[in-house]
């Protein structure tokens, strides 16, 4: 099975962005966790972040053969980007949306997620453990 895992804008400061919501890990340390759990599962993970849309967007058209799957944490594009929903919708990958904190637990804006509805799941507030959770489920096959 392959994977795409997409890492949204300021994921790349994992460990020093605002460590009491995000927790301490790094996005290499978060990256190695998933890349040993993958390793167990079977899978074949590529990993990408980016703080620009589009680039998202590019990465889900270009790997959508290679993929089976698709990981994403869209960050705070997960609140507004109609784009990265419809690229979502538009290569009828599995998809699995996850992020490190409770979005349903802060502010309003948060609790809005115009991804959820072209993803099979969504896992939210378990720190890195979310990651580990949306792969596993994944590979069960939701
Ligand atoms: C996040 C939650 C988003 O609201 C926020 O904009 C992020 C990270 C999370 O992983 O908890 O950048 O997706």
């Amino acid at each position: 099975m392959n994977v795409l895992v997409l890492h949204g804008p300021n994921l790349n400061l994992l460990g020093e962005r605002e460590p009491g919501v995000y927790g301490s890990a790094t996005l290499a340390e978060l990256n190695a966790m998933l890349e040993a759990r993958a390793a167990e599962l079977g899978v074949t993970l590529k990993v990408f972040q980016s703080n620009h849309e589009g680039a998202l967007i590019d990465r889900i058209h270009e790997e959508r053969h290679w993929a089976n799957a698709l990981l994403i944490n869209p960050g705070a594009y997960t609140h507004y980007s109609y784009a990265i929903r419809d690229a979502i919708a538009a290569v009828r990958l599995r998809a699995i949306e996850v992020h490190l904190s409770d979005i349903h637990n802060r502010e309003p804006f948060r609790r809005i997620s115009v991804i959820a509805d072209v993803c099979e799941a969504q896992v939210s507030g378990k720190g890195t453990g979310s990651y580990l959770e949306a792969l596993e489920h994944l590979v069960s096959g939701g």
